[in-house]
This record gives C-alpha cells, sequence and structure tokens, in this order.
C-alpha cells in the first residue's frame, strides 16, 4: 500500500491492486468450500486497536471489517453514531480527535460526505480506511469485487463488464470501474438516463440500451440496487418499467446461463433482481461478501503492519 491511509483506488496501480489480491486469496478457501475464509490465522496485528465507525446504514462491510480485524488478533471497537455525543451538537471532528485520543491506530469510517474521510485522515493521527464515502468511493468493494472475479475467471484481462442500475448514485460502480480497468477488464454501463452519470470517468462509459443487450455483450453482469437514499425527491421511479428493461429475472439468467452475475448487496429482491439468481450456479452474490472479509484483512495487515 503506497500510502498509510485507504482513502480511495484512484492511489493505487495495477501492481498495488494485484499484491493486495494475492494476499487476500491467501485467506480464501476454493470457491466449492462454503467457509469462505480460512480459519486458524495468525495474530499479526495483535496490539493494534480498530474503530469502527458507520455514518450510514451497513450490514457487509461492518461486519467484514470486524472478522477482518479479529481474524489478525487486533482489538474492535464500534462506535455508533446514534446514541453518542454528535446527538447533542458534538462536531464530526471533535467525534474524530476524541476517539483518536483514546489511542486507536485506525478507522474505519463511512459517511456520506463526500470528501470527510480526507479531512479525517490530514487532521488526527488515525489511519483511515474508507468504508463508502458519499457517492464518490467505496475501496474495498471495488477490490472485492475484483478478488472475486480473479478467483472465477483467472484474470480480468479482456473481460467484459457491463454494470447495470443505478450507476450515477453509486459509489460501488465508481471503485469497481476504477479497479477492474486497472486490471484490463471492459467495461460498459446500462442505466436508465436518471441513473446515468453526467460527469466524471463513468460518464465516458459505452451505454446499452436493456439488459437483454448487456447479457447478449457482457461476460459478468454488476447489478446495482437503486439508491434511494441518495436520490432528489423530486425524481419518481416507475418500478414496473424499471423492472421491464433492466432486472435480471431469474429466465434472463436461465437464457444466458454463461453469463457471471455479482452485485454488491444490499439487493431489492424483486426490483433489480429475482431472489432465486442471488443463489443460481453463475451468481458470485454470497462468494463476494467472503472476499470482503479477505480482501479487507489484506488492508488491515497492510496498513497497520508498517
Ligand atoms: N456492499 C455494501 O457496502 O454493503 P453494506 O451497506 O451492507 O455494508
Amino acid at each position: 500500500m503506497p500510502e498509510r491511509h485507504l482513502l480511495d483506488t484512484s492511489g493505487l496501480t495495477a501492481e498495488d491492486i494485484v499484491a493486495i489480491l494475492d494476499d487476500a486469496s491467501s485467506f480464501l478457501t476454493d470457491e466449492s468450500d462454503p467457509r469462505g475464509v480460512r480459519g486458524a490465522l495468525a495474530p499479526e496485528l495483535a496490539g493494534r486497536s480498530v474503530v469502527l465507525a458507520f455514518f450510514e446504514t451497513s450490514t457487509r462491510t461492518r461486519l467484514s471489517f470486524d472478522v477482518a480485524a479479529r481474524n489478525l488478533g487486533a482489538t474492535t471497537f464500534l462506535f455508533q453514531p446514534q446514541g453518542s455525543s454528535t446527538e447533542k451538537g458534538e462536531t464530526l471532528m471533535d467525534t474524530m480527535h476524541t476517539i483518536a485520543a483514546m489511542g486507536c491506530d485506525c478507522i474505519v469510517l463511512r459517511h456520506g460526505v463526500n470528501g470527510t474521510h480526507a479531512d479525517v485522515a490530514r487532521s488526527t493521527p488515525m489511519q483511515v480506511v474508507n468504508a463508502g464515502e458519499g457517492t464518490v468511493a467505496h475501496p474495498t468493494q471495488g477490490l472485492l469485487d475484483a478478488s472475486t472475479l480473479r478467483q472465477r475467471f483467472g484474470s480480468l484481462a479482456g473481460l467484459r463488464i457491463c454494470l447495470v442500475g443505478d450507476v450515477a448514485h453509486s459509489r460501488v460502480a465508481r471503485s469497481q470501474v476504477d479497479v477492474v480497468h486497472k486490471l484490463g477488464a471492459t467495461v460498459a454501463m446500462c442505466a436508465p438516463a436518471d441513473f446515468c452519470p453526467t460527469d466524471g470517468p463513468l460518464a465516458a462509459l459505452p451505454r446499452l440500451s436493456s439488459i437483454d443487450e448487456a447479457l447478449e455483450w457482457c461476460d459478468v453482469i454488476s447489478l446495482l440496487r437503486i439508491q434511494r437514499e441518495r436520490l432528489p425527491s423530486t425524481l419518481a421511479v416507475d418500478l414496473a418499467d424499471y423492472r421491464r428493461r433492466y432486472a435480471l429475472t431469474m429466465d434472463r439468467a436461465r437464457h444466458h446461463h454463461d453469463v457471471t452475475i455479482i452485485h454488491p448487496g444490499p439487493v431489492n429482491v424483486g426490483v433489480e433482481i429475482d431472489a432465486e439468481v442471488l443463489t443460481c450456479p453463475q451468481s458470485l452474490v454470497r462468494r463476494q461478501v467472503s472476499h470482503g472479509v479477505a480482501v479487507r484483512m489484506a488492508v488491515l495487515r497492510r496498513l497497520l503492519r508498517s
């Protein structure tokens, strides 16, 4: 890892990414082994402390960072904004300085405001790991998606990946595209006009008009949920029309059984995906969760061991 923080994937080279994924693969079981992550791991981070501070909801990221840190022997602490002194008017930065003053080495931070993570990294002595930042970055999600695809395909070079769904409001999309491009994949997107990014690198992606066209073109379909918490209140989505043009139904998945399916979760069953698709043989959605633990172990070990 070139820096003492992981704020974004943009500062990582292809070589950095491969090194992280190689480390992660040493923590993973074979795809056929439902345990996902190997047991009996060395406590290489014993004595290091990691605080998990999530100002937005999370299941996968928060728990997998907790599991990852504990697997390596670190001590974890949970900061919950609900019930904290932020409710009495304490500023975010005062809260961060307070946590740092307790001697925490590292903060795993999710926050909805773009730029918060860099501010915390600049202002406190803690090492900062970005666990989701507004609409701009979710670096370990991008890395775990690449790790999952690498285990399935061996290499991402030449792989055709199509993002389908709410690309515009997705931090996952930004990090995933940055990582898979660096590893040699070709990326397209398929989304209604309101969900197509209008600026930044994603705006330049080739566009496909429907999920049927996407499934004809791609090796991997990367589904994204509608990010309701980030939509303007004036934006109304016609769910029946959305489902007709963009949902991965079981019929569609069956018809394109050679297309691999990923989704960062949480999924909205019956909107962008059918429940049955989640566990069909071409789906890696559950496997992505295991890669989440392994990749976060690799990231924490690189950052905290040094
Ligand atoms: N993929 C992801 O970030 O999931 P959570 O919101 O559950 O952490």
